[in-house]
């Protein structure tokens, strides 16, 4: 088949990715120009595990095409997948601009039946949004459907998440347009939900939003962990040993952040309150979130006193693991909170520290996570890099002035952590001193 896929980040590129190397031959649109002279190069514009061979793989096949032209490559496919950014704006509204535009630019080039297929992750009733932009603004009067067939990747294991989705939901407005998508999966034999609009694009942000609920939840469980010498890691495990609720996405620790789950459970308290529903608990998913950060930094504040004129080194600034991604990074608003009250902050990330030199200058960026911890009151893990347990922590003690450590994603074991000699504390774990 021929297919469009119209924006080149991180969910287009990874769609057409995947279409391509099912055999179909993908144009691939965005706007940006250095993006596309960069990708006709080979040069990526994210770190994703794995993508890079599979692009450059199809780009040799001639599968993958790249291009600002959005009108030829509409006016050249069937299926028209919109993968264009969806920002929050301050109300916590989604800014659907972009999906606007990429409608109207569909609707001029229209020269035939289109399938145009929503995959940014948008709130419910964009495809009727797009199916009346495109009505609008068509310049000539051909037939065109609208689906909805959001995207569950996650960063860092995007190729994998494509490849081997849980479920594909495709929300049609009828059966032909259903099988024609279901026909471009097929291969995969992944489980398919054919649904209508509407369900489709509640699903995304339902299951975002549960998602974002789960982690909240276990993180109000460790504070009470906290509280009584209880251990939020071994009360997660009991948890989800029950099938009903499933041990994923029950890890506690400094917070959720990432490109997603923040302004998705904005997103859907706004629409759900435009529809006339308070979504309360979501509210309250947020807050708790929010409070992480701070009751780490009143753990730090514990254990080494006042932190203006201490230092502090970080471990992690992505907002998690294998990705260069900073965005709602919790490691960057604890750094910003420790200055702000006069500490000294270094930090270490094996692939962030570029974006996060440009929102937090101050930072002493070092070389390995070895000179983070040199001269240091306190140690903070905010991001789970794996390089991050095989550490000597043996040499990390000796060089630092103090040795507190401070686990913000219960990564390292606490008994042999207390053993070595170190004060560790981890969040709904509590405080271990090095001889009780
Ligand atoms: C998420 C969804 O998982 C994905 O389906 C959707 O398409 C996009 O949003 P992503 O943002 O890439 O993906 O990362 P994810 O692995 O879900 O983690 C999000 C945040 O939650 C990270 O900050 C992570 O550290 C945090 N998290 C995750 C926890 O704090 N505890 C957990 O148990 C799991």
């Amino acid at each position: 088949m021929k297919i469009c896929v119209l924006g080149v980040g991180y969910v287009g590129l990874t769609t057409a990715a995947l279409f391509s190397d099912l055999g179909n031959v993908v144009h691939c649109i965005d706007i940006n120009e250095e993006r596309i002279a960069n990708l006709k190069k080979g040069i990526m514009p994210i770190y994703e595990p794995g993508l890079k061979e599979i692009v450059e793989r199809n780009i040799a096949e001639n599968r993958l095409l790249f291009s600002t032209d959005t009108a030829s490559a509409v006016k050249e496919t069937e299926i028209i997948f919109i993968c264009v950014g969806t920002p929050p704006q301050a109300s916590g509204e989604t800014d659907l601009s972009q999906v606007q535009s990429a409608a109207i630019s569909i609707a001029k080039a229209l020269n035939g039946y289109k399938i145009v297929v929503n995959k940014s992750t948008v709130p419910v009733g964009t495809g009727d949004f797009v199916r009346r932009t495109i009505e609008e603004n068509r310049l000539e009067n051909h037939n065109f459907d609208v689906v909805s067939n959001p995207e569950f990747l996650r960063e860092g294991s995007a190729v994998q998440d494509s490849f081997e989705p849980d479920r594909i939901v495709i929300g049609a407005p009828n059966k032909q347009v259903a099988l024609k998508l279901l026909e471009l999966y097929a291969t995969l034999e992944r489980p398919m939900h054919i649904t209508d609009l509407y369900s489709a694009e509640i699903i995304k942000y339902a299951s975002n939003a549960f998602l974002a609920t789960k982690i909240s939840f276990i993180n109000a469980i460790s504070h009470l962990c906290e509280e009584v010498g209880a251990d939020v890691t071994v009360v997660a495990k009991g948890m989800g040993a029950d099938s009903r609720i499933g041990r994923a996405f029950l890890n506690a620790g400094i917070g959720y952040g990432g490109s997603c789950f923040p302004k998705d459970v904005e997103s859907l308290i706004h629409t759900s309150g435009t529809y006339g529903y308070d979504f309360k608990m979501l509210k309250e998913v947020i807050s708790v979130n929010k409070g992480m950060v701070p009751h780490m930094i009143g753990r730090i504040e514990e254990l080494i006193g006042d932190v203006k004129g201490k230092t502090i080194g970080v471990l992690g600034l992505a907002f998690k693991p294998n990705t260069d991604d900073i965005r709602e990074a919790k490691a960057i608003d604890m750094i910003q909170i420790l200055m702000e009250r006069g500490a000294t902050v270094k930090a270490f990330d094996p692939q962030a520290m570029e974006h996060t030199k440009a929102i937090v200058p101050d930072v002493t960026y070092t070389q390995n996570a070895y000179e983070v911890a040199e001269n240091a009151d306190a140690l903070v893990l905010a991001t789970e890099w794996r390089e991050f347990k095989l550490l000597d922590m043996e040499r990390i003690r000796n060089s630092m002035n103090q040795p507190v450590l401070l686990d913000g994603r219960n990564f390292y074991n606490p008994e042999e952590k207390t053993r070595m000699g170190f004060t560790y504390y981890g969040l709904g774990r509590g405080i271990f001193r090095p001889n009780s």
